[in-house]
């Protein structure tokens, strides 16, 4: 009996996580939030989202869709062929990145295979993912880590490969938000040792930039 009841307590708070068109809106986070499959045919043309495509500080708290965080992620590194190629390019197809999502009920790890959001810290660490106003309230925060483990040889060249691989990921989202009418805007201005420190990385972990999405004010 008790377990039933605990079923069933489980199962009311998880469709309490989600309103009516999917936007995330519990305070209570998820151990794992399993998104929908992305939406791989929808969109503006490609064309018109490189007209389009512009850095914007404003944002509004209004919440985004699952399905609309299952589209970013997979148009920033997600996985677009059987072999498991992603979405944006890496040296050697090293896959060094990483995507973390900031959110106000913690902060998740994106797993491209499946499209699931790992709940890694039950936290709300949006200010500290950038030193502008910003961040405290925007709805997602994407902070790109590289798993430096996986370059091998010279550090510092490592390092640079890191930077560019984080910059193809980054146009992948400007794009995608043009396309959606999102804002986003790119941001290098981070206390990188503080927000290692909070998302409590291993010393092999080394956050690159992060990325602010949410629809403008
Ligand atoms: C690597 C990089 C780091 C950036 N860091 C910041 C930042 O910390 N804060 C910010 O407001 N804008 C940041 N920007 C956004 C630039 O200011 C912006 O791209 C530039 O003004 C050109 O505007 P546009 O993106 O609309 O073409 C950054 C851009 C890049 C490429």
């Amino acid at each position: 009996m008790k377990k039933q009841l605990l079923f069933v307590a489980v199962t009311i708070l998880a469709v309490a996580c989600f309103a009516d068109n999917g936007a995330i809106i519990a305070a209570a986070p998820s151990k794992e939030i399993k998104l929908p499959p992305p939406d791989m045919k929808g969109g503006k043309p490609l064309m018109e989202c490189l007209a389009l495509r512009k850095t914007s500080r404003e944002f509004s708290d209004k919440e985004l869709s699952q399905q609309q965080i299952s589209n970013l992620l997979w148009a920033a590194f997600g996985i677009n062929r059987l072999d498991g190629k992603r979405t944006a390019p890496t040296a050697m197809n090293v896959q060094d990145p990483l995507i973390y999502v900031a959110m106000k009920d913690g902060l998740y790890l994106y797993e491209p295979k499946g499209y699931v959001l790992q709940l890694v810290l039950a936290e709300d660490i949006r200010a500290k993912c950038g030193e502008q106003e910003f961040h405290k309230n925007v709805p997602v925060d994407l902070v790109y880590v590289s798993d430096t483990k996986k370059f091998s040889g010279d550090k510092a060249g490592n390092m640079n490969l890191a930077w560019s691989h984080i910059g193809f990921i980054s146009q992948n989202v400007y794009l995608y938000c043009a396309s959606e009418g999102l804002s986003t805007v790119v941001c290098g201005w981070v206390n990188h040792p503080q927000l290692e420190k909070a998302m409590g990385l291993p010393e092999s972990f080394k956050v690159i930039l992060t990325q602010p999405v949410g629809y403008p004010k």
